[in-house]
């Protein structure tokens, strides 16, 4: 009996050592690979010096050169993987995005709000996806041009004669705009008090995240908190009318899952956050390099004039219309071209969840991933003469995978629509209406954080004659 004891005992443990050879063999498969080719700099410290200590697009560009569009580094205390590759992109982005986390700094997640959907992955995120597209579609933001002509009308209105500055002011048009897809054209009182809090979050978003009486950290969690009570009283008041809205909030509350309060406001907050600046920027350098480029400026403001005429000559009414909007391929261009230029997103943030083999390098997990938009966009492989602002470039389709203003795969801009209609009208009435001169040096760059030109762009602007 004890002999045939020890033998079952022996065959038991046998076959655990072969299970675990098998296991080991396939984890040190991946775990022997290379690390992808870089330098991680000083210990703690990284790498994280030379990069800001110059243009970052420079750090990049040498380190491609170098190594090649997969390479390692060390930012901010956290282990990095950059990708520069367009293929490289979408496997991290699209084809294998379940290993690729989104990541963000604790301190930036607690004050636009832990359940927004930057944030998240899985069932979650894509119930917040499908809410969010369902608001910001063709077929929902068509209802929107003449209110946004009448912000683009008012703003432009607001700027004659004065010297502005183009990017705070455009902030303003954006703000508007976001509002009305969020909030339809209700709620103007609480409005304004949405704008004022909003403000001092904003104040406090790039500071230093110390929650003490005094700070900017401080007084942004502060108004966060009031924000979303503001938001809370909106959803009540709804709640009681029970009347349909096709806004985001009524796509939020029409969720027969249902969201709570927190999680509509923090995702309310966040897409105030994903829509404003990202698209005021873009607006401010199409400004800058029509200014810049007269004869693309002729051409534009020859399509945008032919629309007026087209309506004039067939006796409709002379507001510009949702169908309108699809009547400016040259327009649509210059907007292509300027993301492309401006590539005001340069990257992005993923985290990989587990050990992932790459390309024939590992990247271990808890390292960070970054996809390069701005390489990838400023590549002579992808974009012939790429420092050059040449919207026919856009007459032919750009190669696969080589163009990602609006990112790709599972958290690709919902917004990208709303965003584009935002800025054709705004170009349609600017370019029919007035003319502008660019005031002061034009070379700079300035980074907040965005890349935008120096001083945000002053100009004046004047009616056509
Ligand atoms: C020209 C303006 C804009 C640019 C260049 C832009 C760019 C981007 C990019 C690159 C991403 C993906 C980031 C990533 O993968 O990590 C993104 C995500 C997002 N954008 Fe935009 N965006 C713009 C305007 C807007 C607008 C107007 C809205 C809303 C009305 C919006 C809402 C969002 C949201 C909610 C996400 C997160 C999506 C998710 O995680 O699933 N964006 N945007």
């Amino acid at each position: 009996m004890e002999f045939i004891f020890l033998i079952f005992l022996a065959v038991f443990i046998f076959l655990i050592y072969l299970l675990n050879c098998t296991l080991n063999y396939f984890s040190f498969g991946i775990k022997k690979l290379p690390l992808p080719p870089g330098t991680l700099g000083w210990p703690y410290i990284g790498e994280t010096f030379q990069l800001y200590s110059q243009n970052p697009n420079l750090f990049f560009a040498a380190k491609v050169k170098k190594f090649g569009s997969i390479f390692k580094t060390h930012i901010l205390g956290c282990k990095c993987v950059m990708i520069a590759s367009p293929a490289a992109a979408k496997l991290v982005l699209v084809t294998k995005a379940h290993l690729f986390k989104p990541t963000f700094p604790a301190s930036k997640m607690r004050m636009l709000g832990k359940q927004a959907i930057f944030f998240h992955q899985g069932d979650y995120h894509t119930k917040l996806r499908k809410l969010v597209l369902r608001a910001f579609m063709p077929e929902s933001i068509r209802n929107m041009v003449p209110d946004i002509n009448s912000v683009a009308l008012d703003t432009l209105c607001s700027w004659e004669g004065r010297l502005i500055n183009t990017y705070q002011e455009l902030k303003t048009y954006t703000f508007n705009v976001a509002l009305l897809s969020i909030l339809g054209k209700d709620e103007v009182s609480n409005r304004e008090d949405l704008k004022k809090c909003y403000y001092v979050l904003e104040k406090g978003y790039n500071s230093m995240p110390i929650n003490l009486p005094g700070t900017l950290f401080y007084k942004a969690m502060k108004a966060r908190k009031e924000l979303a009570q503001i938001l809370a009283k909106i959803i009540s008041s709804r709640r009681e009318t029970n009347e349909i809205h096709n806004d985001l909030l009524g796509s939020f509350m029409g969720d027969k899952e249902g969201l709570s309060d927190e999680q509509i406001a923090d995702n309310i907050i966040g897409v105030i956050f994903a829509a404003r600046d990202t698209t005021a920027t873009v607006l401010t350098w199409i400004l800058k390099f029509l200014g810049e480029n007269p004869c693309v400026l002729e051409a534009v403001t020859n399509e945008q004039e032919e629309i007026i005429k087209s309506k004039e000559e067939c006796g409709e009414e002379m507001v510009l219309s949702w169908s309108d909007t699809k009547k400016m391929p040259m327009t649509k261009r210059v907007i292509q071209e300027t993301l492309r230029v401006a590539s005001i997103l340069s990257f992005t943030f993923r985290e990989a969840v587990e050990d992932v083999e790459f390309e024939g390098y590992l990247i271990p997990k808890g390292w960070k991933v970054m996809p390069l938009f701005r390489n990838i966009h400023h590549s002579p492989e992808n974009f012939a003469d790429p420092e050059k602002f040449d919207p026919s470039r856009f007459e032919v389709s750009p190669k696969p995978n080589t163009f990602m203003p609006f990112g790709s795969g599972t958290h690709a801009c919902p917004g990208n629509e709303l965003a584009k209609l935002e800025m054709l009208v705004f170009v349609h009435h600017l370019t029919t209406k007035y003319r502008w001169s660019m005031m002061g040096p034009q070379n700079g760059i300035q980074y907040g954080p965005f890349p935008l030109p120096q001083n945000g762009l002053p100009i004046k602007l004047f009616p056509k004659t």
